[in-house]
């Protein structure tokens, strides 16, 4: 089916100068990017994206990271978005992608993993609202 899922390029990649390469990727796995903002996180919408996270130890760290500077925010279509997307990312963990995906490429640590993306159709709907309340989305 054609989704929409919700990419974030993150502070470390948006430093590194590689939008354009990343962005290149998801145009030729054939994903359409049909919204995007580039913007620099407040402490309160980094908390309120990451909020299934809240209880984790790790939470603290990801929003003073995920605040550290700009991020670029896009909304990718496609068929089986939502995996492909995934897929071109590669493991949570770099040192754990595969040669070839994004944050093999592109991450250095598990928080500085250069690209989030949704991991489901459910959340991906909530996370698309939540940078983009105005893009209607018709998953089904
Ligand atoms: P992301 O896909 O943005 O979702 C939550 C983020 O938390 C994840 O990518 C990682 O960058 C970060 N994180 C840090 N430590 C962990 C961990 N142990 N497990 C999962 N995510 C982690």
């Amino acid at each position: 089916a054609i989704e929409r899922t919700l990419s974030i390029i993150k502070p470390d990649a948006v430093a590194k100068n590689v939008i354009g390469q990343i962005y290149t990727r998801f145009e030729n796995a054939g994903l359409k990017i049909v919204a995007a903002q580039m913007r620099q996180l407040s402490q309160a919408e980094a908390e309120g994206f990451y909020a299934v996270h809240r209880e984790r130890p790790f939470f603290k760290d990801l929003v003073a990271f995920m605040t550290s500077g700009p991020v670029m925010i896009q909304v990718l279509e496609g068929e089986g978005a939502i995996l492909k997307n995934r897929e071109l990312m590669g493991a949570t963990d770099p040192k754990k992608a595969a040669p070839g995906t994004i944050r093999a490429d592109f991450a250095e640590s598990i928080d500085a993993n250069a690209v989030h993306g949704s991991d489901a159709p459910e959340t991906a709907a909530v996370e698309v609202a939540y940078f983009f309340p105005t893009l209607a989305v018709h998953s089904r």
